[in-house]
């Protein structure tokens, strides 16, 4: 069964990594849709991310990553997938992916959307957060996977204040 993940991963954090890898042991595939949103002022190109994420993830051999524009569903249909796979954080979450989820069913009644709960320790986490503190200089080391740190601080042009000691 193959899982498609969509989202704007910009940047992806380690709550997307884990809803990565928890899927990519639900499904015998996962792909990763980045999609390809002209509306939004990105931090990184679509190509970048794609470039991130497949580093993130190289030690999942059954995670491909890609982008898409247009529906989701369509993209879904187009690479055979029969669930649409989605993290949920917060109560907050749950209205918007929700009513996602039920506009997704009526433009295609066979796709399934399937929300894992976001793990415990990553339920404050979303790229907008680890913009917020990145553009400060602020520590991130533990919120992103360790090559799109480096990544972000050289997109504002920072060092890091402080880097967290995680084997501590
Ligand atoms: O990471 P995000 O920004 O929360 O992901 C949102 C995403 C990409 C899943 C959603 O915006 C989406 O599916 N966009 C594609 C357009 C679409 O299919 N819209 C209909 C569903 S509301």
């Amino acid at each position: 069964m193959i899982a498609l993940y969509p989202g704007s991963f910009d940047p992806i954090t380690l709550g997307h990594l884990d809803i990565i890898e928890r899927g990519s042991r639900l499904y015998d595939h996962v792909i990763v849709g980045v999609l390809c949103n002209l509306s939004k002022n990105p931090l990184f190109e679509v190509s970048h991310r794609i470039a991130q994420i497949t580093e993130a993830t190289n030690h999942l051999p059954n995670v491909k990553v890609d982008s898409f524009t247009g529906l989701t569903v369509e993209y879904a249909q187009a690479c055979g997938a029969t669930v649409l796979l989605r993290g949920l954080r917060v109560l907050s979450d749950f209205e918007k992916e929700l009513q996602m989820a039920h506009t997704n069913k009526t433009l295609n009644a066979g796709l399934e959307t399937v929300f894992l709960a976001t793990s415990t320790e990553y339920s404050f986490l979303s790229s907008s957060v680890v913009k917020e503190i990145a553009q400060f200089g602020g520590p991130i080391d533990h919120l992103v996977p360790a090559n799109v740190a480096q990544d972000i601080y050289r997109c504002f042009n920072k060092t890091p204040l402080v880097t967290l000691n995680l084997t501590e």
